[in-house]
């Protein structure tokens, strides 16, 4: 086996890999918050941003299959690291001691391949809420010459529902524990940690995922609280 795989697939290398695609899942949720965002932006904002993606055409199916190869891949990767983890030392973290001094053991830490799972099957459940509606076709309209999928329209019905809304609450939380560990470890893995910066990049990890997520659940907590007719979202 040449020895490059061979290195990417010790433990070491699928722990750097890991943190390769998770700087990469990190910059497209920047890329998605900022899209998201623009519901707060008037009524045809964010629909003109999913009909500026829809017209990619097969460029938008290049990036949708970078995107699930860098989850799933990620997924596996996660998980196979933490089995050897789990094999190779089976008593739990809580009462595991390093001899070279404190490990770097949190809750999120040592949720990460729970908090994972979740995420993944969040995913499954999202696309195939907001991309397909569950099997409903998506309403469309012409705006300004335009034609425009409902999507806006679909996104505030689905944070009406308390079910959608606390459910999205609840999954963006283990979103943040999730990213509040694989933020650093990402770093960590690719060498940037030294003594007294792995202090700045945990605290730069959770104002990351806390920033961030706190981005994404605004938006199904103000529609579910204005009954999706706050201001901010009925111009
Ligand atoms: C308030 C929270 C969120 C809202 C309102 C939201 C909204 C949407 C919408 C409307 C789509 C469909 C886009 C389209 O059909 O063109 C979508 C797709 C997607 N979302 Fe989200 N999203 C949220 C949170 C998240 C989070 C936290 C993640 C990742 C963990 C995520 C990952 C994705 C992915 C991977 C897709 C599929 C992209 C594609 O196939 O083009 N979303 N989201």
């Amino acid at each position: 086996m040449p020895s490059f795989i061979k290195a990417l697939k010790s433990q070491v290398g699928r722990k750097y890999v890991t943190g390769i695609t998770g700087v990469f899942l990190m910059l497209f949720l920047i890329g998605h918050l900022g899209g998201n965002l623009t519901i707060f932006a008037g009524v045809h904002t964010f629909n003109n941003y999913t009909h500026h993606l829809e017209n990619l055409g097969p460029l938008l199916y290049v990036i949708e299959l970078v995107l699930a190869f860098l989850f799933i891949y990620h997924a596996v990767l996660g998980i196979s690291i933490a089995r050897n983890r789990k094999k190779a030392r089976p008593e739990s973290y809580n009462v595991y001691k390093t001899k070279g001094g404190p490990s770097h053991q949190t809750l999120a830490s040592r949720s990460m391949a729970i908090t994972g799972v979740i995420i993944l099957v969040f995913l499954v459940i999202h696309i195939w809420q907001f991309k397909f509606g569950f099997g409903e076709e998506l309403a469309r309209y012409t705006h300004e010459g335009v034609d425009l999928p409902q999507l806006r329209a679909r996104v505030i019905e689905a944070f009406t529902n308390p079910v959608s809304a606390f459910g999205y609450a609840f999954v963006l939380a283990m979103i943040i524990l999730h990213l509040s560990h694989g933020f650093w470890s990402a770093f960590t893995s690719l060498g940037m940690k030294h003594g007294e910066t792995s202090k700045k990049v945990q605290a730069a990890a959770y104002v990351f995922a806390i920033v961030l997520m706190l981005g994404f659940m605004f938006i199904p907590l103000y529609i579910f609280f204005t009954g999706g007719d706050g201001s901010l979202i009925s111009y």
